[in-house]
């Protein structure tokens, strides 16, 4: 008798061993965080980690029960340093998995890059119609937006307002390009007419020539993409201007994001539309933003949302895999047919691994980015040229 017990524990301490050498064989999980941490969008950037980590720290520290390590790269939003940048995670650093980026340039290079080599990429922000588009692959992931979602939502918000003709002004590159298109869509849908595109080179921020064309052509609206710094700079320009008197000036939220106490009145009253707002209410978002609150003695704001879903959606694929990222068709298979219990409201992963989502149209009061109403519910981006 005391023999068979005896070997009962042998063998219940021989599977403990085994147990414990198999995740520490697997040792920490490396997370490559690729963002912007100067520049027009360095905030940005620092409230996608911040968001991350708060996930990561609400789970022990660990996801699919290995320890995270974090190897950081500031990107600069530079797409003539991206493949430099992220080659450096993926080969010298041997990282498990990229988590970035904000600027579409930059993500863009980092989907062909992870695409060869066949590292898991989780975009926290960037909106490339193309990364969950043409390039979409196994192992890309988003947990943020396609440039094309609240652009489109908004177009379809100002012809449902009556406006008729409007102006579209944006920075020069895939974002602003995209964006515009997508309003463009919905807006003519609708039944208006863009009637004139502008655009700034990214990151210039010197507005006022075209702000003299816009007052002269008197559109019945101006629909904007920026971001960050230059969404500051712009929105206080454009009211410095007098046009937010009779030019309503619509947008992807971004323009309103995590910017409004250096907007201040300039900002107010304006609408936009994207998946997250102020005044959810939900049981869900007071949680997450009384916890951010207590980590980080701020207020959250969408890019920080971002992070923190793209931490859920990691935590999701390793908990299928125990851990084992090599995985992909399992980790990508656990994502796919997830429920992410995100602050914004639960969201699924579409087939192109873009966030289907609600998307709310906003208002601007005070501090706020009060939601008005659901603008659009479970929009799913188009997913043109995708082949999975
Ligand atoms: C982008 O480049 O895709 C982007 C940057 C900032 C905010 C939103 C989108």
């Amino acid at each position: 008798m005391t023999t068979r017990i005896a070997r009962t524990t042998l063998t219940a301490l021989a599977l403990a061993c085994i147990a414990t050498v198999g995740h520490a064989q697997q040792g920490k999980l490396k997370v490559g965080l690729m963002l912007p941490f100067s520049g027009t969008y360095a905030a940005l950037g620092v409230a996608i980690e911040n968001g991350f980590k708060l996930r990561v720290e609400e789970q022990g520290g660990k996801l699919g029960g290995r320890e995270i390590e974090y190897i950081k790269v500031d990107d600069e939003s530079d797409p003539a340093k991206a493949t430099d940048n992220v080659n450096k995670l993926i080969k010298r650093d041997n990282v498990d998995v990229i988590v970035g980026t904000v600027h579409s340039g930059v993500a863009m290079a980092m989907a062909k890059a992870a695409k060869e080599s066949g590292t898991v990429l989780i975009v926290p922000n960037a909106g490339a119609d193309a990364v969950t588009g043409p390039m979409c692959a196994q192992n890309i992931f988003r947990s943020s937006f396609s440039n094309w979602q609240p652009a489109y939502a908004m177009g379809e918000v100002a012809a449902k307002q009556g406006k008729k003709t409007a102006m579209t002004l944006t920075w020069k590159y895939a974002a602003g390009d995209e964006s515009v298109n997508g309003f463009k869509e919905g807006f003519e849908k609708g039944g208006g007419k863009v009637v004139k595109q502008l655009t700034v080179p990214f990151p210039n921020v010197e507005f006022q020539a075209l702000l003299t064309e816009i007052a002269a052509a008197k559109p019945d609206a101006v629909y904007s993409f920026f971001a960050g710094g230059g969404a500051v700079k712009f929105v206080k320009d454009y009211a410095a201007a007098g046009l937010n008197k009779n030019i309503p000036l619509y947008g992807p939220g971004f323009l309103t994001d995590g910017t409004l106490d250096a907007q201040g009145e300039s900002a107010q009253g304006m609408l936009t539309t994207l998946h997250y707002a102020d005044g959810l209410n939900t049981p869900r978002d007071i949680s997450f933003r009384t916890a951010y609150a207590k980590m980080f003695k701020l207020q959250p704001d969408v890019y920080a949302v971002q992070g923190y879903d793209a931490a859920q959606m990691l935590a999701i694929g390793l908990a299928a895999t125990k851990g084992d990222i090599s995985k992909k068709a399992e980790f990508a298979g656990a994502i796919e047919k997830a429920k992410i219990d995100s602050p914004r409201g639960a969201f699924t992963i579409g087939k192109s691994h873009n966030p289907v989502q609600d998307i709310y149209l906003r208002k601007v009061e005070g501090k706020e980015n009060k939601m008005v109403n659901v603008a659009i519910k479970g929009l799913a981006d188009p997913a043109r040229g995708c082949k999975l």
